[in-house]
């Protein structure tokens, strides 16, 4: 028979869920979801009614990739009396994690009109938005975001693809629009100054600021090999075709530079050439995955070109995949380049292809510039570089749709 819960009783009961709540809290802090979990489930077997626990309980669940579980938690802390925003906005995406829009949206909006300063609410609500192609929506809570965190990097991000799929979808009316708000709102932001530039038409700048690319590649390191994949990337192996036909058998004796050198792609296949292997790269978060291959002799964290005027003479062969798009004008760029060559020495590169070649380069609303293949070759003229070999070809999908390149091998005479 269970003893009757006195009020003596009780007050130990609430100290002991207390005690274990705490040590749940701690093992959640330091990421241990599985023990937080069994924590949190002793803490709620002596107090079942007790909300904060099942509200956090509910957090480590969505951190073990259980959402179903992680939602009926909240639902069961906001039925424990915990009627507040931030267990709405679990609630809420933990549904959005399910594909219940429906209720994900509600869950969102019950948080919002509890606190219509949080944030973090409106930009995971215009992510919602943007899955269902409610991009005009999706753009304003992405500004309502914005309003409220002004310096947050996620939420321009998040805005920058919302404003790229509707000119993308042909409302480019309305991206434009979005874009001119946005550029108004934050005229300082990398992102919102190339990509809302980009958008707008207003785009003055030869290539893409120091800050826009770190902040960009910083973000999408953790997943820039798995994405590029996806999309069917092949700048590098086009690259490694490219200089196999042109530059010497690979004998490791040549001074190489990989330059936006990102994740090391291009690595695997310029080591067989390398008696030095360098790479260059902007970003921290890209060059720390590089790193871990164990294959370039050294890694410097520069603007291409700054590096690429400190190494005069410094190397037998260049190979920059999917690096001069980040540039609009190419004529200081390719000039550095051939004044980083030996004598005899090799450049590859890929670019965009722009067709209709109604301009020399363009901005796409993606933040990517495109040339055409007349400048291209005017440009590496004017360096002093001959072309030895230009071809065109698919560099990766975007939207299941080819993005046509070019590839090039040029040499200082
Ligand atoms: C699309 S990634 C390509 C990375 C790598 N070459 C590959 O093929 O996987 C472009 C890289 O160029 C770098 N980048 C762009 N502009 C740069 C600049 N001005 N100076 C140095 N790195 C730059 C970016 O940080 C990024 O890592």
């Amino acid at each position: 028979m269970t003893e009757p819960r006195t009020p003596f009783r009780m007050a130990g009961f609430a100290a002991q869920a207390m005690r274990l709540y705490g040590e749940a809290n701690a093992l959640a802090s330091q990421g241990l979801a599985e023990e937080a979990e069994a924590a949190y489930r002793r803490t709620l077997a002596v107090n079942p009614r007790f909300a904060e626990a099942h509200n956090n309980l509910g957090n480590v669940l969505r951190a073990l990739g259980r959402a179903a579980e992680a939602a009926a938690e909240y639902r069961e802390a906001l039925a424990c009396g915990l009627d507040h925003p931030l267990v709405h906005y679990n609630l809420a995406s933990a549904l959005k994690e399910l594909g219940e829009g429906q209720g994900a949206e509600r869950s969102f909006r019950r948080a919002l009109a509890m606190q219509p300063d949080y944030a973090e609410a409106f930009n995971n609500f215009a992510n919602l938005l943007r899955e269902q192609d409610r991009l005009v929506d999706s753009a304003t809570a992405y500004r309502r975001a914005l309003a409220l965190r002004p310096d947050w990097d996620e939420a321009h991000d998040n805005l920058s693809g919302a404003l790229y799929l509707l000119h993308e979808d042909g409302r480019t009316a309305e991206a434009e629009r979005f874009a001119r708000l946005w550029l108004r709102d934050h005229p300082d932001h990398p992102v919102a100054r190339h990509i809302g530039t980009a958008i707008a038409g207003l785009s003055t700048e030869s290539r893409a600021s120091d800050d826009y690319v770190r902040q960009v590649f910083d973000h999408f390191a953790g997943e820039f090999d798995r994405k590029l994949a996806e999309l069917g990337y092949r700048a590098p192996a086009l690259l490694a075709e490219a200089v196999a036909a042109e530059a010497p058998p690979p004998a490791a004796a040549l001074s190489v530079l990989d330059a936006g050198c990102g994740t090391g792609l291009c690595a695997p296949f310029l080591r067989a050439y390398a008696r030095t292997l360098v790479g260059v790269d902007l970003s921290s978060g890209m060059l720390e995955h590089a790193r871990a291959r164990n294959l370039y002799d050294s890694l410097a964290e520069a603007e291409l070109g700054a590096f690429l005027a400190a190494h005069p003479g410094g190397f037998d062969l260049i190979v920059a995949a999917d690096v001069l798009c980040y540039f609009g004008a190419l004529d200081a760029v390719l000039a550095l380049g051939a004044a980083a060559l030996r004598p005899g020495g090799r450049l590859a590169f890929t670019v965009e292809r722009l067709d209709p070649a109604t301009e020399p380069y363009r901005v796409s609303p993606h933040g990517r510039y495109a040339h055409a293949e007349d400048y291209v070759r005017a440009t590496l003229a004017a360096a002093g570089l001959t072309i030895t070999r230009l071809d065109r070809a698919t560099l990766r999908f975007e939207s299941g749709d080819p993005v046509e390149g070019l590839v090039v091998t040029a040499a200082r005479a």
